[in-house]
């Protein structure tokens, strides 16, 4: 199938490791040039040496002056036509115990920077006429995960931006939608894996097998199965499909 991305410019955030990454080597793939944005820019310039087309770019999404900095730059340079929202988590806790400095801080580098950054890029997509927005969130969207607090009150937020924004540009060409991982094997859910293991006195593998049978398919999931589908709705292909939420998650989320 050709995805009819080749030559397309793409901004992929938190792409220094993980999904992004994932994200950005499978979009530069397609033919597409990629401007690859992260703090740890030493990271991607790593594994965009010798790749055509993509570009390590410095950025912290909690500094509101760095994203409108780079928004600038990209629209003097012709804008974008794609963007895939993607950036850390935020720690982990109880909504009991999350303060409101910790829900303004997480929610301005998770969501409010990032509207804004979308907001001034989608102008130029407008003027093309075409234009793929992506947000990364998590299945904690639909089925809330415990002691995650942060994470599934500020990314349900993204998901309802993005439902909101699809309405009113689907008439521009551009589609918004949301992709919702479940357990994708980042250094991330090694991280998280080890601490569980700390925390519970007991053996890192016997923590990621318990967490693999909660799974229905055994298994968790390779970045590049989640780039796959990130890549797709990036295409011409994916036209018709806009202001959903898809899950990449194995099964694990258990409504229906
Ligand atoms: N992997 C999963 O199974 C899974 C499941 C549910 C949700 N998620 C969520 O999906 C996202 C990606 O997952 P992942 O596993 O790839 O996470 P990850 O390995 O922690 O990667 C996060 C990326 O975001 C960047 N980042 C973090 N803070 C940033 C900031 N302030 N400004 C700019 N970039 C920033 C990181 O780069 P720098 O540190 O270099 O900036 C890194 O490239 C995360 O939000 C994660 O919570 C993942």
């Amino acid at each position: 199938m050709d995805l009819g991305i080749a030559g397309k410019r793409a901004l992929v955030l938190g792409a220094s490791r993980g999904l992004g990454k994932a994200i950005a080597q499978g979009l530069s793939a397609e033919g597409v040039s990629v401007y690859a944005a992260a703090r740890s820019v030493d990271k991607i310039a790593a594994y965009a040496d010798g790749v055509q087309g993509l570009q390590p770019v410095a950025l912290d999404l909690a500094e509101s002056e760095q994203v409108e900095q780079i928004a600038g730059d990209l629209l003097r340079s012709g804008g974008v036509d794609i963007v895939v929202n993607n950036g850390g988590g935020p720690p982990p806790g109880t909504a009991q115990a999350a303060t409101r400095e910790a829900w303004l801080s997480h929610f301005e580098a998770m969501a409010a920077n990032l509207f804004h950054l979308n907001t001034r890029l989608l102008p130029a997509m407008k003027d093309k006429g075409w234009g793929r927005i992506i947000s990364v969130t998590s299945s904690g969207v639909e089925q809330p995960i415990p002691n995650l607090a942060l994470s599934n009150g500020i990314r349900s937020a993204v998901v309802a931006w993005s439902k909101t924004l699809a309405n009113e540009v689907a008439g521009d060409g551009i589609t918004v939608n949301v992709v919702m991982p479940g357990r994708i094997h980042t250094e991330r859910v090694d991280e998280l894996d080890a601490a569980a293991a700390k925390r519970t006195h007991t053996d890192v593998a016997e923590v990621a097998a318990k967490s693999r049978m909660t799974i229905p398919t055994g298994r968790y999931g390779r970045p590049e199965e989640f780039a796959d589908v990130v890549t797709f709705l990036a295409s011409t292909r994916a036209a018709y499909v806009t202001g959903s939420k898809i899950r990449i998650d194995g099964g694990s989320i258990k409504s229906i």
